[in-house]
């Protein structure tokens, strides 16, 4: 069985803004990240994706980028980039970087030539349409400002599409001139010493905005075999599309080694377990864990022979894992050590979000001020507009404001967390006094630990690696049970997400404790009862 590195590795990713800032402004860098690479060596990751850190007016932090192949100077040069990039490899550490090429901004020159250059030759890098009856095309909407996803450009007598906000254009991937100029850009990246890309939108880049179809256009497979074929082909990389629209099936389309595309991607089934699916992201509902369970055994079940999974509880636009999954209370740790065995049980590529090894948490603020999230802000103005008054829209707003995962990485209880030297650009969350990293490795039974170790297993363990996964049914609805099975291991994987205590029938079998959030895992399986969120990995014999 032939084994890409990405299979048994756990990538870390890496919000450059609030990681680690190194020259007392505020802001996280690339220096600063260099100086943590020794931590991250020692939780033991083997890659880091790196949100974007390209050059960028940061209407969106990075998420709109004026030139893919410059440094945003906040960050460092692109000499600190290299030397990040070497000074990785040294401790066995790969770079992933963050791939935006649904839009570029509105400063990126393709559109500001294509806006007003003489020659017009990056015109239709972008997506251009006609008024209809002297309006807009049709109603498509911006998703981050509200209002029409449609603007007017004056000088050209056309609207041209932002689906995010007024400063991310679309690009338009139907010309094959454009295409080639991305991977250009991407062969420059790879160039350099990157293993990977992870592909923001990506299930977005094959619109067909005059028919209003955003997401899976027809072309979309074909574009990104293409992509494979020009880019990356013959190395072993790893490629994550971050797609939202995508099935456990359209995960299999993607990832299925014989189409030749995508390693995997970021499926979100699991994420609208909280939520109304088909309903509205602010709106909250009560966790089904039945749903939670199914949304990711389906994904294991669908990509068993083919394709690949990812396996994430967060990143930088969801809310913290155990604020949303677990619990903030007393029992914070105990619940975010079940959440990360239960997860890193299952068969794909784990990545961690930073500051989830240390079980890091929301953080509500009392004022839309207090916001920098583009897009929480204008659901705010709209929540407002629709009748809810200041507290009510904020309740909504903390639940799930991006920012809630942006706050500065808590490494020590210094002022600003260690983070920085000055006051940072967003601010630490309070109770970095108590979570930080300097106590959590200090303490042997902290949540750190049991990161490290989760990776560890996963680079030692074939079981984990490739065991065939199989869920136990007839558990209660809080219970998450199922095996890995390779050769003659068999280990069971459990997890209850309760506060309280239940009782679970599990295979009559003696029990070898592979990883438990509580001092003692059984020892013998059968009717046995499980603690408030206790979670193990035993290995049947
Ligand atoms: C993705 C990114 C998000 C960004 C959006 C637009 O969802 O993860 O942070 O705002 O795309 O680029
Ligand atoms: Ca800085």
């Amino acid at each position: 069985m032939t084994q890409h590195w990405w299979q048994h590795a756990t990538v870390y990713q890496i919000y450059p803004r609030s990681f680690q800032d190194s020259n007392g402004d505020g802001i996280g860098d690339l220096p600063g990240i260099i100086s943590r690479l020794d931590y991250l060596a020692v939780l033991g990751v083997d890659a880091l994706w790196l949100s974007p850190v390209y050059q960028s007016p940061n209407a969106d932090n990075g998420y709109d980028i004026s030139d893919y192949q410059a440094i945003n100077p906040e960050y460092g040069t692109m000499a600190d980039m290299t030397r990040l990039i070497s000074e990785a490899a040294k401790r066995n550490i790969k770079i992933v970087m963050d791939l935006v090429v649904n839009h570029t901004s509105d400063e990126h020159p393709w559109f500001v030539s294509a806006r007003q250059g003489s020659d017009r030759s990056t015109r239709d890098y972008y997506v251009w349409a006609d008024p209809v009856d002297g309006h807009v095309p049709n109603d498509l909407t911006s998703g981050f400002i509200g209002g029409s996803a449609w603007q007017w450009d004056a000088e050209s007598e056309q609207y041209f599409l932002h689906l995010f906000s007024e400063k991310q254009i679309d690009l338009n991937w139907q010309n094959p001139k454009l295409r080639q100029a991305i991977y250009r850009m991407m062969n420059f990246w790879i160039d350099k010493g990157i293993s990977g890309f992870r592909m923001d939108v990506i299930d977005m880049i094959a619109k067909e905005p005059l028919n209003k179809v955003l997401v899976n256009g027809p072309r979309l497979h074909e574009y990104l075999h293409e992509m494979n074929r020009q880019t990356w082909a013959d190395r072993d990389f790893l490629t994550v599309g971050e797609a939202w629209s995508a099935s456990p099936q359209d995960a299999l389309r993607y990832s299925d080694e014989r189409h030749q595309e995508l390693s995997m991607i970021f499926q979100f089934g699991h994420l609208w377990a909280d939520r109304r699916i088909g309903g509205d992201k602010w709106e909250e509902h009560p966790l089904d864990v039945e749903q939670l369970k199914n949304a990711l055994y389906a994904c294991q079940t669908t990509m068993a022979t083919h394709g690949w999974n990812s396996l994430f509880w967060n990143n930088h636009d969801l809310p913290r894992a155990v604020s949303r999954f677990g619990t903030t209370g007393p029992q914070r740790e105990l619940s975010a050590k079940m959440l990360a065995i239960t997860l890193h049980g299952l068969k794909g590529t784990p990545f961690i979000y930073q500051g989830e090894e240390i079980g890091m948490t929301n953080c509500p603020v009392n004022s839309i001020d207090q916001v920098d999230d583009v897009e929480a802000r204008t659901i705010y103005r709209q929540l407002r507009q629709r009748g809810d008054d200041a507290d009510a829209a904020m309740q909504k707003i903390n639940v799930f404001n991006r920012d809630n995962a942006r706050t500065p990485m808590q490494w020590n209880d210094d002022p600003y967390a260690g983070f920085s030297t000055t006051q940072p650009w967003l601010s630490v969350n309070p109770n970095y006094r108590e979570i930080n990293v300097a106590s959590a490795q200090a303490r042997r039974q902290s949540l750190w630990w049991v990161y490290k170790k989760l990776i560890a297993l996963r680079h030692q363990e074939p079981v984990l690696q490739n065991g065939k996964f199989e869920a136990l049914t007839s558990v209660p609805a809080s219970v998450m049970a199922y095996t890995r099975t390779w050769k003659q291991t068999q280990w069971l994987v459990c997890g209850n997400y309760s506060a309280q205590a239940v009782s679970v029938k599990l295979p009559q079998s003696k029990a070898t404790l592979v990883i438990s959030n509580y001092p003692d895992g059984p020892g013998q399986l059968g009717q046995t009862v499980l603690r408030p969120y206790e979670a193990f990995i035993v290995a049947l014999n």
